[in-house]
């Protein structure tokens, strides 16, 4: 696999490793598909809401390492509002590009950030928790992108349907049957909503 100059310094030397010692708040994220899991810890400035100090713990491979090590960096001193703009395009583009096949690796540590910044936001009555509805199997949609063009499959009109009842999330796309990343995304929509306990089953058609 051809990775970046870009890429590989992060990997090699990551900055922003590690545990912040009582963070103000720190966010999980997993891969059921990897088993691969990172964690951010934050320390936020409580009157002007910017990012003091920001690290992260990865047992990813390197491209989710190199993006946990670059998004981190973009974060630092930005204020939540403009962190929470940082993207999965952003980060691959800071590091001069990302193999499409490890898109899910980045987007876990893209992710992460946003929890962590939605966790904080939560505990300092900044927004209120969401209660389980369709829109949350929506908003989960809109975080996955197609690989071949870095766009969420809901922007690019992908998604026909979504249909939650019973416990079962029923989700039907529209991409080809010769596509090569048609699997890929159909596990990454099951790996994005199996998480939710309300949801018992995620069929998805296409
Ligand atoms: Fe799991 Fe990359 S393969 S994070």
């Amino acid at each position: 696999m051809q990775y970046s100059q870009k890429v590989l310094d992060h990997f090699m030397k990551p900055h922003n490793v590690g545990k912040l010692e009582n963070p103000d708040v720190e966010a999980t994220e997993g891969s059921p598909a990897c088993g691969d899991q990172v964690t951010i810890y934050m320390n936020v400035n409580e009157k002007t809401h910017k990012i003091e100090e920001i690290t992260f713990q990865s047992y990813g491979c390197a491209s989710n390492i190199a993006t946990g090590s670059i998004i981190t960096d973009l974060a630092k001193g930005k204020t939540l509002e403009e962190a929470k703009k940082i993207s999965w395009k952003e980060a691959a583009e800071a590091l001069d590009g990302l193999p499409p096949v490890k898109m899910h690796c980045s987007v876990l540590a893209v992710d992460t950030l946003q929890k962590a910044i939605k966790n904080y936001e939560i505990s300092h009555g900044l927004a209120e928790k969401e209660s389980f509805s369709k829109q949350t199997i929506i908003n989960e949609l809109k975080k996955i992108l197609y690989p071949k063009v870095g766009e969420s499959i809901v922007t690019l009109k992908m998604v026909k349907y979504v249909g939650f009842e019973d416990g079962v999330a029923i989700i039907d796309v529209d991409i080809p049957k010769f596509d090569e990343h048609r699997d890929n995304v159909a596990d990454e929509i099951k790996e994005h909503l199996e998480k939710y306990p309300e949801i018992k089953d995620v069929k998805v058609t296409m």
